[in-house]
């Protein structure tokens, strides 16, 4: 069953307290899970985790990953300065970016970031716009089909991230005499898997290709970022990935390949996001009509706008209705927004109690790619965020958009 981290009725009078819509994040939830993930690749003495800021850029949570020992994985300049913000800087730091700007090299440089460059052409880009590193990572694309269960999980080929195996190896071997040092390989071979012999296996590639790149440029990795993926249950009854499972499967691999190798010991590194927020934030939204035609459609005061994924991805969310638990399911909702758009609906046919005009609705797993991927399609404006510490208050870390933000960044003078 999918549970929530509050008692509904302490749960509605936040709601009460807090006008919806807004996310909600458990603090406790978000740090026993990172400690979870530490101690399951503890056998990996440089093992680091970098949370990747896309997935939930607030502050708040990029300070919780500060504290757990967590670095950060940024992409752009915003997330670099965000990054800076909350304290992050040299090796703290994963720049793994791609079509990269000028002034992105240059903050990056500026916080010496490690810097995972998608192309080994931004090689003289970064000397001529910043200066070289003494320590730079390479994202590689294999150039394959990532197969799993006689399926195709990903297919390297034709995507636009990452260099090729000849391209690192040739780039990686003129690179000490222009003095740097320390080097490592990125991948992500995750695709919201959640099967340990999945990750054990695809990471065997990265492995492969670490050695392959010491016997054709002599240079050794001392990194391997094998990056995000790694997928969470979203239907009551899946089952969550098992953390230790996964990396006993790729200290399998590790133990392999590696260990026999002039390449042991080397860290390894994740910039997971989804697996590190996403089950620990909820979206919360109240019913404000309920319209028959021939469906039910419970209409929100959210749209799509503020969460995305059922939308774009077509994610299930499951979804709690506090108070009315022991009610029986038998109605069917389209639970919609307010967008002038027909796809605009959090869930389609969905199995709940009888609604009316002022129930609480929680969507579950909305902890990442939620907020960040909402827009202001229509003028309807971002939610706020909150935050459930620790300690059990709620606090809240983003104010919900007005339209004075909306008109923020326009001219009215025509000019
Ligand atoms: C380079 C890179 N690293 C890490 C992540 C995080 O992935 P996830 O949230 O699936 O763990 C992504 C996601 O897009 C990514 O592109």
């Amino acid at each position: 069953m999918k549970t929530l981290p509050l008692a509904s009725e302490t749960l509605l009078r936040i709601a009460k307290k807090y006008p919806t819509p807004f996310y909600l994040y458990d603090e406790n939830a978000i740090r026993q899970n990172a400690r979870r993930l530490q101690a399951a690749f503890a056998w990996n003495r440089g093992y680091r985790e970098f949370f990747s800021v896309k997935c939930n850029p607030n502050p708040a949570l990029l300070s919780i990953f500060k504290e757990e020992g967590c670095g950060v994985d940024c992409a752009s300049e915003t997330e670099l300065l965000l990054a800076r913000a909350c304290g992050f800087s040299g090796d703290d730091i994963m720049f793994t970016s791609n079509n990269t700007t000028a002034a992105e090299f240059r903050l990056a440089r500026e916080l010496d970031a490690i810097i995972n460059l998608d192309d080994t052409g931004h090689l003289d880009f970064l000397q001529r716009v910043a200066s070289l590193p003494e320590r730079i990572s390479c994202r590689y694309n294999p150039g394959i089909e990532i197969r799993y269960q006689n399926q195709c999980i990903i297919d390297f080929a034709g995507s636009k991230f990452g260099a090729t195996k000849e391209q690192i190896s040739a780039a990686f071997r003129s690179l000490p005499s222009q003095g740097i040092k320390t080097f490592g390989i990125h991948a992500q071979f995750g695709c919201h898997r959640r099967e340990a012999d999945y990750f054990g296996s695809a990471i065997r590639c990265l492995f492969s290709f670490a050695i392959e790149l010491f016997q054709s440029s002599g240079i050794k990795v001392s990194f391997i970022n094998f990056a995000g993926g790694l997928g969470i249950p979203y239907r009551p009854g899946e089952d969550a990935a098992d953390i230790a499972a996964v990396s006993a499967a790729i200290q399998a691999a590790y133990d392999e390949i590696i260990v026999p190798s002039a390449l042991h010991p080397l860290a390894l590194f994740s910039e997971l996001g989804l697996y590190m927020t996403g089950p620990y934030g909820y979206f919360v939204s109240s019913v404000l009509h309920i319209k028959e035609t021939d469906k039910q459609f419970a209409g929100l005061d959210a749209s799509t706008n503020a969460f995305l994924s059922p939308l774009r991805y077509n994610d299930y969310h499951h979804i709690s209705v506090p108070g009315k638990e022991a009610q029986p399911f038998n109605q069917r909702y389209d639970i919609t927004g307010a967008l002038c758009e027909n796809r605009d609906r959090f869930a389609v046919d969905r199995e709940l109690p009888t609604l009316v005009t002022g129930d609480i609705l929680v969507f579950h797993d909305a902890g990442a790619y939620g907020y960040s991927h909402s827009t202001t399609f229509n003028g309807k404006l971002r939610p706020a965020e909150l935050l459930l510490t620790a300690e059990g208050s709620v606090k809240t870390i983003r104010r919900a958009e007005t339209p004075q933000d909306y008109f923020a960044t326009l001219s009215f003078d025509g000019r």
